[in-house]
């Protein structure tokens, strides 16, 4: 039973003596068992000293309670740090057979894994540092994204299929045409689609000349197969100044191209059509015994200039898009693009 009081100095007496004795006693254990019966006389939960002496600390008068519940922490801790100590010096015991026994040295250690940077990351860095060298500076857009810089301001007509909402992923969802139309005028917010994006957001804040390169993801609803998938990323490139010509979009593919896969590597262009590009043209390059697409590209059409206050009489540019899964797949020989996201490190390791 606990005195109904007990003055500051018969409590700190008591603490005192029982650091003494359990640091005694956990010096003396010689084995885990001897040092785990020590732990539980002092440090047990429910009936160990270090508990019955706390119980004392109500008796202690008020005005010494503060002193005395530090000094039952400082106690506390030297019996605690005494219990490691012994706990360290006989497991530490290698001649010792009461080591932990699910502990063995002579195992091979755990192997740390480290982690590396995606295929995609690394082609991205890569395709980044090629363009800037070039002179291209990267520029970033939001992934989420109004109608006005995905279609509008891109020359895309109302009208366009590629704005249908079947091939995008708005992000509401009309129930109705006339709803649809009605949303339509108000701007609406969708998953972009493309980089192209991210040549109005630089041109609205910059003025020529222009120079810049734009790496990231964009979103369609395609069902996935071994060349789709429904978000994968695309490299824009986009050159304003005086005198831009097609002469200048083609060297700076060919550079590119050669740049990525490591050889001289022919770049041929097609004509083609976007409603951001006149003329528009679809650019090729020679791999492997044969042409394989790059993407799109053209001259950046005046009334895309225009939207964002340029004077087509004074500036001309070029503008490219390719698709980075593509450039990153033919490097590697990855053969189905779902490899690249499902996650599998087994797969990822090996990049
Ligand atoms: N944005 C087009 C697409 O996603 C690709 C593209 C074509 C980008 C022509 C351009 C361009 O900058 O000039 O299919």
């Amino acid at each position: 039973m606990s005195a109904i009081t007990m003055s500051i100095e018969d409590f700190v007496k008591q603490l005192d003596e029982l650091a003494q004795s359990a640091t005694v006693a956990f010096a003396a254990a010689q084995d885990p068992a001897q040092l785990d019966e020590a732990r539980v006389e002092f440090l047990g939960a429910k009936n160990g000293q270090l508990k019955s002496v706390q119980k004392n600390m109500g008796a202690v008068p008020g005005p010494n309670r503060k002193e005395a519940g530090l000094k039952l922490n400082a106690v506390k801790n030297s019996i605690q740090t005494a219990f490691e100590s012994a706990q360290a010096r006989l497991l530490g015991d290698t001649g010792s057979e009461a080591r932990d026994p699910t502990f063995d040295a002579t195992l091979p250690g755990t192997h740390f894994h480290v982690g590396r940077l995606h295929p995609i990351t690394q082609t991205i860095n890569e395709l980044k540092d090629i363009m800037g060298r070039l002179g291209f500076t990267p520029a970033e857009g939001p992934e989420i994204e109004d109608d006005y810089h995905n279609f509008e301001a891109l020359n895309i007509p109302r009208a366009h299929p590629a704005r249908d909402p079947l091939e995008n992923f708005y992000l509401s969802v009309a129930q109705s045409q006339a709803e649809h139309d009605a949303t339509f005028s108000e701007n609406p917010l969708l998953l972009r689609s493309q980089t192209s994006t991210v040549q109005i957001r630089v041109m609205e804040k910059t003025q020529p000349p222009v120079r810049i390169v734009s790496l990231g993801r964009v979103y369609r609803p395609d069902t996935a197969d071994w060349s789709h998938y429904p978000m994968f990323h695309q490299i824009e490139g986009l050159m304003v100044d005086e005198h831009v010509t097609l002469a200048d979009l083609k060297t700076v593919l060919k550079l590119f191209a050669s740049n990525y896969l490591g050889d001289a590597v022919p770049v041929r262009i097609r004509p083609s059509f976007f409603p951001f590009t006149e003329p528009s043209v679809e650019a090729d390059y020679f791999w492997d015994g044969k042409w394989v697409e790059f993407g799109g590209a053209g001259i950046v059409d005046p009334n895309v200039l225009r939207s964002v206050g340029y004077d087509p009489e004074k500036v001309s540019g070029f503008a490219f898009g390719l698709g980075i899964e593509r450039l990153c797949m033919i490097r590697h020989q990855i053969t189905d693009i779902r490899y690249l996201f499902t996650n599998d490190v087994r797969f990822l390791h090996q990049f």
